[in-house]
């Protein structure tokens, strides 16, 4: 039985996901990705035309959604059962995922579910506020962050890849915003906890990263 529990927080672009995918499959550990479930909220209330302002509605919207992550090579992302794996990538929901991750309600109906999921097995688990709020008894935390150039850089291979075309100027724009308003929200901003380890990925690559928080779980 292994219930190791490793929390991975970080801004935009830092490449979070892509490092804690690696360490859950070498260590044989569920990966949790939180920012998806931000995702899938902020995809069905914009499909709905709903106010990203009002609170009331976007929390009543949060407690009848059903987001299941489904482990495997995959990671699908279930939305109501609908597979909404790519569609909670593009621009339009990233533009707007802040304005609903902000909301209180939101949060406590999604880190409830969150902490559920993390009970049950060990866990990689990425977001915002994972170390300092929704698993604070985790066994390692990481804090992954890179300068904002360099994650707009990584995103816009990203988008790349997935045929978007983009402009680097307006992308570093709305990452800085993104992280603006993530790290400014009244609820559960991006800190780093006081007991995390700083890995700054500027210059690194995936695989020293994936090292370096391996070789800190081995000597937490
Ligand atoms: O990790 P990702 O970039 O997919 O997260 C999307 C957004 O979801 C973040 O910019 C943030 O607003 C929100 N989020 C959060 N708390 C988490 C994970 C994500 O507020 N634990």
């Amino acid at each position: 039985r292994n219930k190791t529990c490793v929390a991975i927080d970080g801004p935009a672009g830092a490449g979070k996901s892509t490092v804690a995918k690696l360490v859950a499959r070498q260590l044989g550990l569920l990966y949790i990705d939180t920012g998806a479930m931000y995702r899938a909220v902020t995809l069905k209330a914009l499909r709905e035309g709903l106010d990203l302002t009002d609170h009331e509605q976007l929390t009543a919207l949060a407690r009848r959604t059903k987001i299941e992550l489904v482990p495997g090579a995959k990671q699908l992302v279930l939305l109501d059962g609908e597979d909404v794996t790519e569609e909670i990538r593009s621009p339009e929901v990233s533009r707007h995922v802040s304005l609903v991750a902000k909301v209180p309600g939101v949060r406590a109906i999604l880190v409830e579910q969150q902490r559920r999921m993390a009970s049950e097995t060990g866990v990689v688990m990425d977001g915002r506020d994972i170390g300092t709020v929704v698993l604070p008894q985790a066994d390692i935390k990481i804090f992954l962050t890179a300068s904002a150039e360099e994650r707009a850089n990584r995103r816009a291979k990203e988008l790349a890849n997935k045929g978007y075309t983009i402009d680097i100027a307006k992308l570093i724009k709305e990452i800085e915003e993104r992280d603006y308003i993530d790290s400014h929200r009244e609820v559960s901003p991006l800190v780093a906890a006081a007991d995390a380890t700083i890995i700054d990925s500027s210059n690194l690559s995936i695989d020293e990263v994936v090292k370096e928080i391996i070789k800190l779980i081995g000597n937490p």
